[in-house]
């Protein structure tokens, strides 16, 4: 598999913002074509691209199984046929790939959903340099094994005090599921003053969860999105665009340079547990 970020956090702090960035960003630093996974299926990862989410994967596999039952199946097995709907469920972007998960089956059962994606990520992610994940709020749908081969697991947060306290009970919340990645860090979202920066390092100091950055409260960004516009057609020099370049560049270095560099930025060191 390609280098992996899963994005992680509550309800509307910037989860679909910050990957969608990511996948501008990896695009045109070389990491393209990038495959950007939606597993929230509230979403609107697709309209951020650009692009529309044609089917889902819940969908595919829905449609394979009324295939197979209908006695359709003229000779394919039921994984081909799967692998060949989950072709036909991504969709091409410039410098990417989309691929919709969609909704688990039953109401609130969340194992075949994680089944399907594992076995997508599996089966798919190998093809792309990089990767991005679009999680739902919580915690639920991310699975050890969904998230085992991640190279960086991001909690986003906003700034208030109530918000890093939830990305901290996340984050605990992650290591009791045992959801491991190579590495873990959070970025501040909606920052208005460097204290949400400053609280986030004394919350995560006793954790191995690295401060990125904050990504500021933005008029521009709010306006560009509130328009419908992609994300591609945001100003380079706009303020978000820029600060979570500098955390894109940190992390997707090698693990010693992002950590060093992690380090200096917020004058603490992150002890491994
Ligand atoms: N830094 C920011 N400045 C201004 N508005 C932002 C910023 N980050 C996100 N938003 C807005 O907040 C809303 C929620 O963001 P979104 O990325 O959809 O959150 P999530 O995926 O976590 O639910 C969107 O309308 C988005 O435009
Ligand atoms: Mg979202």
């Amino acid at each position: 598999m390609g280098w992996t970020l899963a994005i992680t956090g509550k309800g509307g702090v910037g989860k679909t913002t910050l990957a969608a960035l990511a996948v501008r960003w990896l695009g045109e630093n070389g990491r393209e074509p990038v495959l950007a996974v939606d597993a929230d299926p509230n979403t609107c990862l697709d309209a951020l691209l650009g692009v529309k989410a044609a089917c889902t994967v819940g969908g595919v596999r829905e449609e394979a199984k009324q295939f197979v039952q209908g006695g359709m199946s003229g000779g394919i097995s039921k994984q081909e046929l799967l692998d060949l709907k989950i072709q036909e469920a991504l969709v091409e972007g410039e410098d990417f790939d989309l691929i919709a998960m969609g909704r688990p089956e039953g109401p609130g059962c969340y194992c075949y959903a994680n089944n399907v994606l594992r076995g997508v990520l599996a089966r798919i992610a190998k093809h792309y340099p990089a990767v991005v994940i679009d999680n739902e709020a919580g915690l639920e749908n991310l699975s050890r094994r969904t998230v085992q081969n991640v190279d960086w697991l991001v909690f986003v947060t906003d700034p208030s005090a109530r918000g890093l306290t939830t990305a901290r009970r996340l984050f605990d919340l992650a290591q009791e599921m045992e959801i491991s990645a190579s590495a873990m860090g959070i970025v501040v979202n909606r920052m208005r003053s460097l204290e949400a920066l400053e609280r986030a390092q004394t919350l995560f100091r006793d954790t191995p969860v690295h401060v990125l950055g904050g990504l500021p409260e933005d008029d521009e960004f709010a306006g560009h999105d509130a328009t419908g516009k992609t994300i591609f057609t945001l100003p380079e020099n706009n303020a978000v665009a820029r600060a979570s370049a500098e955390i894109f560049a940190a992390i997707s270095e090698p693990m010693t340079a992002a950590l060093v560099a992690c380090d200096e930025r917020n004058g603490t060191r992150h002890g491994v547990r």
